[in-house]
């Protein structure tokens, strides 16, 4: 197995790409994503963390009351995030951070979100545990990736794929961070998985057992 890339290494990889990203995710927006943005987004509540907020593509389609924090690794990719939340009058609290090692107390947010993060992420099951402890119990975890595929030559590919993209890019496309959800305990509510199974969304509740 290759060496994993610094956080350092990936930060400035991220800052490179931040300003052709938008562009880049169009295509896939069109041909894979589907409607996953505002089904992410449409079920978040009250205080709600994004991870790995990224140039803030979601930003726009949050319930206006929500009271919305992001984070990200990537200074230029938030720099954008904040162009767009200004430019669409979002009010955002956005922060330099790791998915890893989140800088929040324990139970302090009723909706933590991420998508297309955790493919980039080194350690996932690292950062969904960081998620679920910032979340209050009976708070909602939404997450939609890209994932291993359902079918075998695509799975293969995707195997292909990775052999370039984990050791140059840190991107991973054989993650399910489904497992690491259920493994953590939360209550799946809602699930979907699509296009060849490479989509998958979850919405995921953190039990309340007070
Ligand atoms: C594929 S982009 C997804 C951005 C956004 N979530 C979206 O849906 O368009 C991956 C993002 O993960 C961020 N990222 C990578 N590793 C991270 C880490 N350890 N902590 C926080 N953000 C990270 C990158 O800076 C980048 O903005």
């Amino acid at each position: 197995m290759s060496k994993p890339l610094s956080l350092e290494r990936l930060r400035r990889r991220w800052d490179k790409q931040s300003a052709t990203y938008d562009k880049k995710m169009g295509f896939s927006e069109r041909k894979f994503f589907g409607d996953t943005r505002p089904w992410i987004c449409g079920q978040a509540r009250d205080e709600t963390l994004e991870v790995a907020v990224g140039t803030g593509l979601n930003l726009g389609l949050y319930p206006a009351e929500t009271a919305l924090t992001g984070m990200d690794l990537s200074p230029a990719m938030l720099d954008l995030a904040r162009s767009r939340a200004a430019e669409i009058g979002r009010g955002v609290d956005l922060r330099i951070g790791d998915a890893q090692q989140l800088e929040f107390d324990d139970a302090s947010f009723d909706t933590v979100v991420c998508t297309f993060g955790l493919c980039a992420v080194p350690d996932d099951r690292g950062a969904v545990a960081e998620m679920v402890r910032v979340l209050r119990p009976g708070g909602l975890l939404l997450l939609a990736d890209h994932v291993v595929s359902t079918s075998a030559p695509l799975r293969a590919l995707q195997s292909v794929i990775e052999l370039y993209s984990v050791r140059v890019e840190n991107e991973h496309f054989r993650r399910r961070p489904i497992e690491h959800v259920r493994a953590a305990g939360l209550v799946i509510e809602r699930h979907e998985r699509f296009k060849k199974g490479i989509i998958e969304r979850v919405a995921a509740r953190k039990p309340d057992l007070r």
